[in-house]
């Protein structure tokens, strides 16, 4: 079987998962469960119906979805909220438990000085993750408050950014 070009890694990995008859990790290598904390704000509950053209199709469930299937060996904790306080809250909830995060601010990200102060004092890493490319829209955009508390910052990947994320997490986690 010659994969095609595009997405080698994918579309090999569908014949060893039918193989073996169960899921196998198909982008990580790193086996040592984590716990993951998965973090949305405002208006991203509404992935797939709010600005399909900027941000595709899929829906927050389906990025759970997606998220679950390729890391099968780390558990994660998924939150949405559309309030800043609930985020924070949710984020001193899990300070200590939760070993590395994957935080998409949503608006919060351009405007706001607590969360991103809430982020500097989890005990894990966290990196923010944008699925549109910040940099290619409107300036205000261009400022990313809460990427100051992280050790990086991906935009512009849509969900693929999510898995890049916590493959780096993995790695930090390990190093
Ligand atoms: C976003 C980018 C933000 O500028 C915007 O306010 C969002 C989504 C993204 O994932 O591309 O809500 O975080």
């Amino acid at each position: 079987m010659i994969p095609k070009k595009s997405g080698t890694r994918y579309e090999i990995f569908p014949f060893f998962r039918s193989f073996f008859g169960k899921q196998l990790p198909v982008v990580s290598s790193y086996l040592c469960p984590m716990l993951v904390g998965i973090l949305h704000g405002p208006n991203l509950q509404l992935l797939g119906v709010r600005e399909p053209e900027i941000y595709g199709s899929k829906t927050l469930l389906d990025l759970e979805k997606e998220v679950k299937q390729y890391f099968p060996q780390h558990d994660f904790l998924f939150f949405q909220s559309n309030h800043e306080g609930e985020l924070i809250d949710f984020l001193h909830d899990h300070r200590t438990n939760v070993q590395a995060w994957v935080v998409n601010p949503g608006g919060l990200a351009h405007s706001s000085v607590a969360l991103a102060d809430a982020l500097r004092m989890m005990n894990g890493p966290a990196i923010e993750v944008h699925l549109s490319n910040v940099f290619q829209r409107e300036s205000f955009r261009h400022t990313l408050i809460t990427a100051s508390s992280c050790i990086g910052c991906i935009s512009g990947l849509g969900f693929a950014g999510y898995h890049f994320a916590i493959q780096m997490l993995e790695k930090k986690l390990h190093e």
